[in-house]
């Protein structure tokens, strides 16, 4: 039976405050920890010269940084959309829908990206589709989510462990490299991004994606928000399978930093980036330090939006400033340079003297 709006706005709101509880969070994998930047008592340049541009999927984009896709999915869901929308279309972060996967039948669904558009003209959006989802349906209603969005590229999540543990998951995934790769072909000059939702990707997916033709990949590694966690709180006292096999799996996943390492070691042609437990600028150096072009955030942006619009620009603007400071103390006047220097080391064990 398909599911109601009522219920989908139920486990929708269960997956926000969920989501929130430190519990599911799975902190301190993904890795930022082990490695540092090198410090450079002198670099050889002014503050003010840093430039946080790149160049990603054809533009040339004045930040890293992207909110990464959420879905807000409840009666709130316009007004926190809009919210996230007019802070990145100021900012200029691009931004990633939650999942359109309602949209795909429902066409009411769509004109609620139509408020967040007039909220915020100029921001770039991206749209998002679940892989289970995408291999059931045809390429023209996938066309039509990009359009309804006028989105500048299109994302496909996956998230296998979310789909094992969902009391109403559909661990589906037959046929899932092939329908990407014809998504490819279907969109032609849109691009088409791959992102896993928080358990990382291994160094032979990582190639097989590539290999599909995607634009670009995030790995979303392990180290932040949990699915397998969250879907395991929800299925208590509803699935005691589930539930206890969740928490078996409470750290399953590849870090985040493992999987850019695992990119970059298998030098792939896709563009990489890095989300999955990036909770400050500094976790964003270190993993454009390894290599990947842009930087995701999802729950930290989630709690700062849910707050007020200041809270949210003041957890961006913080963001920048780190990232900022993490140039200049490594010596780089821009994220090319801190991309194509090696200023990262591991680590040193940490002595400790007792006093
Ligand atoms: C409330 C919430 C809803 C999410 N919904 C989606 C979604 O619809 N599609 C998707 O690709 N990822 C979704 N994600 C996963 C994030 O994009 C991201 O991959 C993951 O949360 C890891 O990032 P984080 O550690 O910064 O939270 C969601 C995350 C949160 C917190």
């Amino acid at each position: 039976m398909p599911e109601s709006l009522t219920q989908f706005e139920g486990r929708k709101r269960d997956h926000i405050a969920l989501a929130l509880k430190n519990e599911t969070e799975a902190a301190g994998l993904a890795g930022f920890s082990r490695l540092a930047l090198v410090h450079e008592a002198l670099p050889d340049l002014n503050f003010s010269e840093i430039q946080l541009n790149v160049k990603s999927l054809g533009h040339d984009v004045a930040t890293p940084f992207i909110v990464s896709s959420m879905t807000a999915g409840h009666v709130a869901s316009v007004d926190l959309n809009a919210r996230l929308a007019k802070a990145c279309a100021a900012r200029g972060w691009w931004m990633g829908v939650g999942s359109q996967r309602r949209e795909l039948n429902d066409h009411e669904a769509r004109g609620e990206w139509q408020k967040v558009r007039a909220a915020a003209q100029n921001v770039n959006l991206m749209g998002n589709i679940g892989i289970a989802q995408l291999i059931v349906s045809e390429l023209d209603q996938v066309r039509a989510l990009v359009d309804a969005l006028e989105a500048r590229a299109m994302i496909v999540h996956l998230n296998a462990l979310q789909e094992c543990f969902q009391p109403e998951g559909t661990p589906d995934f037959k046929g899932g490299l092939q329908k990407i790769s014809a998504l490819v072909k279907a969109l032609g000059e849109t691009p088409v991004i791959v992102k896993e939702t928080g358990c990382g990707l291994s160094q032979s997916t990582l190639i097989r994606l590539t290999e599909a033709g995607v634009a670009a990949i995030d790995v979303s590694g392990l180290g932040g928000t949990h699915w397998g966690r969250i879907e395991g709180q929800r299925a208590e006292g509803v699935d005691e399978v589930r539930s206890r096999a969740a928490e078996t799996f409470a750290d399953w996943g590849v870090s985040t930093v493992d999987a850019l390492l695992a990119a970059q070691e298998a030098q792939v042609a896709s563009e990489i980036w890095g989300s999955g437990g990036v909770r400050t600028g500094l976790d964003a150096a270190k993993a454009l330090a390894l290599g990947a072009r842009r930087v995701g955030f999802a729950k930290p942006i989630l709690q700062a939006a849910l707050d007020s619009d200041e809270a949210l620009v003041l957890r961006m603007e913080t963001i920048e400033f780190e990232l900022k400071t993490a140039l200049f103390c490594t010596g780089c006047k821009s994220i090319d340079d801190l991309r194509s220097r090696k200023v990262w080391q591991w680590q040193k064990a940490q002595t400790h003297v007792e006093k």
